[in-house]
């Protein structure tokens, strides 16, 4: 197999909104990201993935553009932009954009055009459809953002398609000029210099809304290959695609090199763990380790050969790991670095969303009044319409909302974290006096400096990169397996539990690697772990 610079690297992701304010209006900015390459180059990653920074109403926080060429007035300008992937590139840093192309803002000229009648010709850019014989909505689908899925349009007595908020018309990629406008707009961006795209639920452009068929539609892979031989097909870029329902099968069809699509994509199949099977992602349920173990060692080994995995915990939407499945309270240092280790010694690319590598945790509020996030705004309103309480509303948010994630980046002990010298637009979780980057870079025990011992690790050693994986058989809360890659062994041991566990490996070991706890790692053959423990030992030959 042909090797590409992306399957070396770590990559880390940046919500530009809450990452640096450089000029005091509350908002993170790209001056703010270029102040603080040297931090990501010391941390050791190899790519930005950079969330939208294009012009946007921010119905969605930059979710819905509104111009693919331009900078949101708040985040800079071009001139900021071509510095900022100048200045990544002098510390080896590629820039990745995030395309959404599902669908843009209704603020696009596009669709202000579209918007103005069935004869413009920009009116098939978008899905369009005739009210169902009772003058209502085409079909019963819903939006993600919940609600029906179209909107109706005095003007032209249609309805419009938005999957997601009302705000976010999708794109019809049947059009072959909405296709050839988005491969010029990327070959804009690729000409600038960019390191490739993360490609917002791209799953869903193939789709045929009258049929009721959103996600995998029958020309998806069609799509992606002219695309591929469109844009960055003959460059080694990193392509990623959003893809929430996909099976490992799935995943090969857009990631196996001979067919010429992607790089990868993200699998969500680990994240839908801890909630009801079947349900909405606000109906909690405790994970179960096993089922950890049994969904990521499957991805492990089915795209082993064929394909690429992504590997991640978090992003803008998920909640903080620590929070999530580790325990945020007793043992916020010791859980959030052992499910670091666990994430990067498997086989794949690594994905930090800012702020994880500090260990960062949610932050519960008590009334809605405290939240930004559209999607949680609107789930609110919901199930509050549906007669649940207030309370477990609040735990749902609290456990699953997407501004968890997207509080501002602490980055000292100064007011409001340093992150900003105004009023930043999210406040940020309290406790930045003690967890912010300036303490976690002093102290050589931190979070921080565990993430960058791991880079570190696959920088140098070709097991991590290129091992071939397997699970090792233990008690149900300890996920621990094998990297081989010819005589070199590693076993990767980690104990996903608040108590002590026993293994009994029939090894021995050299060393150890990397390590959570000041305990010594003594006789595999008996050991006992303590809660939360990790480490990673070099096995040695028999
Ligand atoms: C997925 C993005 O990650 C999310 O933040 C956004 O709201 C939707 N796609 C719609 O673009």
């Amino acid at each position: 197999m042909e090797k590409h610079w992306w399957q070396e690297v770590v990559v880390y992701q940046i919500y530009p909104r809450s990452f640096k304010d450089s000029n005091g209006d509350g908002i993170g900015d790209l001056r703010g990201i270029i102040e603080k390459l040297d931090y990501l180059h010391t941390l050791g990653i190899g790519a930005i993935w950079l969330s939208p920074v294009y012009k946007s109403p921010n119905d969605d926080n930059g979710y819905d553009i509104s111009d693919y060429e331009d900078i949101m007035d708040e985040f800079g300008t071009m001139a900021d932009m071509e510095e900022l992937i100048a200045e990544a590139d002098k510390r080896g840093i590629k820039i990745v954009m995030d395309l959404v192309v599902n669908h843009t803002s209704d603020e696009h000229h596009w669709f202000i055009e579209s918007r103005k009648g069935k004869d413009n010709p920009y009116r098939d850019y978008y899905v369009w459809a005739n009210p169902a014989e009772d003058g209502g909505a085409p079909t019963e689908l819903q939006s993600v953002f919940l609600g029906s899925a179209w909107k109706y349009d005095e003007g032209s007595g249609q309805y419009f398609l938005h999957l997601f908020s009302q705000r976010q018309p999708d794109l019809n990629w049947e059009n072959g000029k909405v296709r050839q406008e988005v491969y010029d707009m990327m070959n804009f961006w690729i000409d600038k210099g960019v390191g490739g795209f993360r490609m917002d639920v791209i799953d869903l452009i193939g789709k045929i809304p009258l049929e009721g068929i959103t996600s995998n539609g029958p020309k998806l892979h069609e799509y992606l290959q002219e695309m591929n031989k469109a844009t960055f097909g003959d460059k080694d870029l990193l392509t990623v695609g959003e893809t929430w329902g996909a099976t490992p099968e799935i995943a090969k069809l857009y990631s196996n090199p001979a067919r010429h699509e992607l790089s990868m994509v993200f699998q969500f199949e680990h994240s839908l763990l801890d909630n009801e099977p079947g349900k909405e992602k606000w109906d909690l349920k405790p994970l179960d380790v096993s089922e950890l173990k049994a969904v990521l060692s499957k991805w492990q080994t089915e795209l082993g050969e064929e394909g690429w995995n992504s590997l991640f915990w978090n992003n803008h939407d998920l909640p903080r790991i620590v929070s999530r499945w580790g325990n945020d309270k007793d043992y916020r240092v010791r859980s959030a670095k052992a499910f670091a280790i666990l994430l990067h010694m498997m086989k794949g690319t690594p994905y930090i969303y800012q702020g994880e590598e500090l260990g960062l945790t949610n932050t519960p509020v008590s009334s809605i009044e405290e939240l930004d996030d559209i999607e949680s705004i609107n789930m609110y309103h919901d199930r509050i319409a549906r007669g649940f309480s207030v309370e477990s509303i609040m735990e749902s948010l609290n456990a699953k909302g997407r501004d968890n994630a997207r509080r501002p980046i602490p980055w000292s002990a100064e007011a409001n974290g340093g992150f900003t010298t105004g009023t930043p637009w999210l406040a940020l979780k309290p406790n930045y006096k003690e967890i912010n980057v300036e303490a976690e870079l002093q102290n050589p025990d931190s979070v921080f400096h565990t993430y960058r011992k791991l880079i570190q690790l696959r920088k140098d050693h070709p097991i991590v990169v290129w091992g071939d994986y397997e699970l090792l058989e233990t008690s149900s809360n300890v996920f621990a397996y094998y990297r081989t890659l010819g005589e070199e062994r590693w076993l990767t041991v980690v104990n996903l539990s608040n108590f002590e566990e026993k293994i009994s490996v029939d090894a021995r070991f050299n060393r150890v690697l990397v390590t959570n706890t000041v305990e010594e790692v003594t006789d595999l053959h008996a050991y006992t772990l303590s809660p939360w423990q990790a480490f990673v030992v070099e096995l040695s030959g028999n």
